[in-house]
């Protein structure tokens, strides 16, 4: 009915990456507001709700701190149950907001800027994790080259801005060695890129940006759809999801599509504010948790290195 965001982007960008201290103090200072807004969007009042969820983990102390403990006495206050919730299952659960037919058994490739995974989605929705990066995910090695190309934070969207305009063939990368079928990794094309570019400034070579944006996207984008297209054909999918903030990547959404449509299966991907972080899809995810009676009581607490693996109410 509403789902808005309090965007941080402009604060950051000024430092070149998130400052922790400054984003919990922004949480404290957007989410009241925040609140009322989504009110006043959705044409509802504290009397219409059911329930209130949370993001509980993975990510920054400081800002999860903000929202389990405004929740909390948000809902103890309203006598409402309080639902906490995986911030990266609830990418997934994107997919089910944005589309009627995204029915679980399926694979879903999620990649964020700190995850990058593949896992399985049951039929009780519940997610078993196959592979996932072993270094650095795909988010971040597009954000920290996008960042040296002169890009500001965060790069990954720009990077793919420019790679639209650019000739992909322009670099070679190595393709990335993993053993794990379904497993990453990421840091190695990241350094390559880095010392490349490195040598060109010291050789006093001009780098031609938009040429080694697109070559280095080619690079990464490819080693996130085979994978995919690897795990989702092995295991006889009907369909392939994608969540996460890289889920926007223009060429990462072109190259899936091309690859379900030959190989016959459904291509799940939600529009790209659904990709990038929202609230809608932790409401989403509580939907579900909400059914499954995952009721947290005033002991919640934040989890910052929430796995996905964790199921609640145990601890990770
Ligand atoms: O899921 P998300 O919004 O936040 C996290 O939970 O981390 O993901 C943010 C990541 C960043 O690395 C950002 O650069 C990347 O998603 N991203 C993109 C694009 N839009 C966002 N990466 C590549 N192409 C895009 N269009
Ligand atoms: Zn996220």
């Amino acid at each position: 009915m509403s789902s808005e965001i309090a965007s941080q982007i402009g604060v950051h960008a000024e430092y070149g990456g998130v400052v922790p201290e400054i984003a919990s103090r922004e949480h404290v200072g957007a989410i009241d507001c925040l609140v009322d807004r989504a009110y006043e969007r959705a044409g509802v009042t504290p009397n219409d709700i059911d329930a209130v969820a949370v993001t509980r983990g993975p990510g920054l102390v400081g800002a999860l701190l903000t929202g389990v403990s405004w929740a909390k006495a948000y809902a103890w206050s309203l006598g409402l149950p309080l639902i906490p919730v995986n911030h990266i299952e609830g990418h997934v659960c994107a997919n089910y907001i944005a589309f009627d037919d995204c029915d679980p058994p399926f694979v879903c490739l999620i990649a964020s800027g700190g995850h990058t995974a593949l896992v399985s989605v049951g039929e009780d929705r519940a997610i078993e994790v196959l592979g996932e990066t072993l270094d650095d995910s795909a988010g971040e090695a597009l954000d920290k080259v996008a960042r040296i190309l002169g890009y500001p934070y965060p790069g990954g969207p720009r990077l793919d801005e420019a790679a639209e305009a650019g000739d992909d063939s322009a670099f070679a990368f190595p393709k990335p060695k993993v053993e794990g079928r379904y497993d990453f990794s990421f840091s190695g094309l990241k350094t390559s890129a880095v010392s490349l570019l490195d040598r060109m400034a010291r050789r006093g070579e001009e780098v031609r940006v938009r040429d080694f944006a697109a070559s280095f996207r080619k690079a990464v984008i490819g080693a996130l759809v085979e994978k995919a297209m690897a795990c989702a054909s092995d295991r006889g999918s009907r369909g392939l999801a994608l969540a996460g903030g890289v889920a926007a990547n223009r060429l990462l959404r072109a190259e899936t599509g091309r690859a379900c449509s030959d190989a016959g299966i459904r291509l799940w991907v939600p529009p790209p504010p659904l990709c990038t972080d929202n609230a809608a899809m932790i409401g989403g995810a509580a939907f579900y948790g909400l059914l499954r009676g995952d009721i947290a009581d005033m002991s919640l607490n934040a989890e910052p290195s929430l796995s996905l693996r964790a199921r609640f109410p145990n601890v990770p």
